[in-house]
């Protein structure tokens, strides 16, 4: 019996750099990718040094990189303050001037802030940090809406050297208290509420809750978002708006060691609590600066939209700081995707000349369902690259995308990387790197990918195995916060000094990686181990589907049998044959292996609320009926009750 992961899908659609966005690339060749990239790998410390040498440094480094696996420093003994690097870089040049940020909130109100005024905003926050007591190095947690405010806090507390810990808006109480204890934050950033889905949504009231339970918080400063009636605590809660009045604008950015923490994020582990991702600010600086000028190929006319909640990483290195540091004008939207309706993308990215766009499979997933009218209307010629993070993506959803989105002209970058890794890993460089439906193709500068087999070996080409980092790149975590052996165990258990990613994957005969999915979900089926994302494609290439997840159940016989859960295009009604249909698709294109031994038709599957499939409360549900497994980061609870009277029946 294999105890590798099997791969089973072909795919041979191909597209080639578009030759009018290459002519103006910083990278416009294959040659010129394979050369860098050869650099970077041989001569990493070179490499990085130009790359940083674009940025500020209050000093300068004694070395580049000091590595001891699993611990590494980058840019050793240097000053710097990532905050100057994000806006005071850019006030000597017509930046000043230059919209960073064009918001909107869900209700269609408009804020533009320049460079300039943006920092302001941040000097005078950070002021308020500092005259309220914030010390180098104290938490900070940030409970807040998509709201400028939630980047002028985070670049306030980078700028004096607090730690800022973002935990994002729709998570519970219960969430608030586990992570501020954990990092023992003793101030909170928060709002009286913002808007979600058309109905404002409270975000003070949860953490007053929180800090009844958790009385480690000093300050807690509110910003006023919904006007709604809130309770403030004399001594520890103060009006953002009014401690803001007073504060002065003039600030001076102090350098910090290059491994001074700029911030922890907490992301879940599939079970148990969820690990505090410690990052730092050198490397990390560097790395969303590189990928973002590299991979979104950051232009000062671009005007560059990510969708995320700046809860996530995503959020974090492609939001502030990542087209900060590039000096680029962003939109950021306050509210859900389909408020009012699921145009209202279209409708900002025509309306804003939106030229990179970036989101994720999920959002892709839900623009299909709802039906290209919605897209059509809208005049979407600004757009030159699009982007997609956070799952693996169905190739016909990115056949979706490319054409109906990108008019069939703009490349996409299908982004591969995680939490852990600060910044994109595995991605097209989009004037360089042809594209597949489904791959996130190739290795970012300095990443040294492979994919391993459990004794350690390189599988050959298109055998599935585990996808490792072998060496150290700019970016990377430092730490789980407080919990070293989970660090170690988590990553650095599988192989000596390689970092394991958690994710299996294969790589093709022209190096590109596909990602099968995570190792945890991989299902094991008469003795022959199959990722989730094949499976799954398979489906949503069926001309019905706009989306599927699939599981393994317990198999006498098999050990384990395929059991799937697909949701259709809006307008598809569902005949008696179809979903005998679906299983015979399932075998054209994959094999009968993998044809699934139950499928049922839904109406929503359960998600992370960053839009992941929880896949593992999909698989206790078809075992034992139940689901008892941790639901926190479950996005919506009905959804387990609706597929429980489903399942059983
Ligand atoms: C998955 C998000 C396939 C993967 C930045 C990874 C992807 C996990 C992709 C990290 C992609 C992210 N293709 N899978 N382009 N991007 N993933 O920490 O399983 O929220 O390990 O970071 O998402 O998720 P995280």
């Amino acid at each position: 019996m294999s105890k590798d992961i099997e791969s089973h899908l072909v795919e041979s659609r191909s597209f080639p750099p578009n030759e009018e966005f290459s002519s103006n690339a910083r990278i416009s060749s294959l040659e010129q990718y394979e050369e860098m990239y050869k650099e970077s790998i041989e001569s990493p410390e070179t490499f990085w040094a130009k790359e940083a040498n674009d940025l500020n440094w209050q000093s300068d480094w004694e070395r580049v990189l000091e590595w001891k696996a699993p611990n590494a420093k980058w840019f050793v003994g240097a000053k710097v303050n990532i905050a100057e690097n994000c806006l005071d870089r850019h006030l000597t040049s017509d930046r000043k001037d230059k919209n960073a940020i064009i918001w909107e909130g869900e209700l269609g109100d408009k804020r533009t802030l320049t460079y300039g005024e943006l920092h302001t905003e941040v000097c005078k926050f950070s002021n308020v940090l500092l005259s309220e007591g914030v010390s180098v190095g104290d938490r900070v947690l940030l409970y807040m809406p998509m709201i400028p405010e939630a980047v002028v806090a985070m670049l306030a507390c980078a700028r004096i050297g607090a730690v800022h810990s973002v935990v994002f808006g729709g998570f519970s109480v219960d969430s608030i208290v586990d992570r501020l204890s954990d990092c023992e934050a003793k101030y909170v950033v928060t709002a009286d509420g913002g808007y979600r889905r058309g109905k404002a949504i409270a975000l003070k009231s949860n953490v007053d809750q929180a800090l009844e339970k958790y009385s480690g918080v000093e300050k807690s400063f509110v910003v006023k978002r919904t006007g709604a009636e809130v309770p403030m605590l004399t001594g520890r809660d103060v009006w953002w708006h009014e401690v803001m009045d007073e504060a002065s604008s003039s600030h001076v950015a102090e350098g910090f060691d290059s491994e001074h923490p700029l911030f922890i994020l907490y992301t879940s582990g599939s079970t148990g609590k969820p690990k505090g991702i410690l990052h730092t600010t050198g490397g990390y600086m560097v790395g969303t600066y590189a990928t973002c000028k590299y991979v979104f190929d950051m232009n000062d006319d671009d005007v560059y939209w990510c969708t995320a909640d700046v809860g996530w990483i995503t959020g974090h290195s492609y939001i502030t700081y990542g087209p900060l540091l590039n000096g680029v004008t962003q939109v950021m939207y306050e509210g859900a995707p389909n408020y009012p309706d699921f145009s209202r993308f279209w409708q900002m990215v025509e309306e804003y000349k939106v030229s990179i766009f970036y989101t994720a499979p999920t959002a892709i997933r839900a623009f299909i369902k709802a039906g290209n009218d919605l897209v059509t209307k809208h005049d979407l010629s600004s757009l030159r690259l699009l982007g997609t993070v956070g799952e693996p993506i169905n190739p016909e959803a990115w056949m979706w995308y490319h054409e109906v989105i990108g008019g069939g002209r703009c490349p996409i970058v299908d982004t591969w990387w995680q939490t852990e890794t600060g910044a994109h890993m595995v991605t097209p460089i989009p004037g360089a790197i042809s594209t597949k439906p489904g791959t996130a193709t190739r290795p970012f500068f300095g990443v040294d990918a492979a994919i391993l087999d459990e004794d350690g070996n390189e599988c050959p080409p298109n055998a599935g195995g585990k996808l490792v980092i072998r060496k150290p790149w700019p970016s990377m975590l430092r730490g789980i916060y407080g919990d070293e052996k989970r660090f170690l165990e988590t990553y650095w258990s599988d192989y000596e000094g390689i970092y394991c990613v958690g994710d299996g994957a294969r790589k093709d005969e022209d190096g590109n990686i596909w990602i099968v999915g995570r190792l945890d979900d991989v299902l094991n089926v008469s003795g022959h181990r199959l990722g989730t994302a094949e499976i799954e494609s398979a489906l949503v290439s069926h001309d019905a589907v706009a989306e599927a997840a699939v599981v393994g159940k317990p198999h006498e016989i098999k050990g384990q049998a395929v059991v799937a859960f697909v949701i259709l295009k809006g307008d598809n009604n569902k005949g008696d044959t179809l979903v005998q249909d679906l299983k015979k698709h399932v075998t054209s294109v994959i094999g009968a292996l993998a044809r699934p031994d139950d499928l049922y038709l839904v109406l929503a599957l359960p998600k992370t609320r960053s839009g992941k499939i929880m896949r593992r409360l999909l698989k206790e549900l078809v075992a034992t009926g139940e689901i008892t497994g941790n639901i926190t980061t479950l996005e919506d609870p009905n959804v387990i009750n609706v597929l429980k009277a489903q399942v059983s029946c």
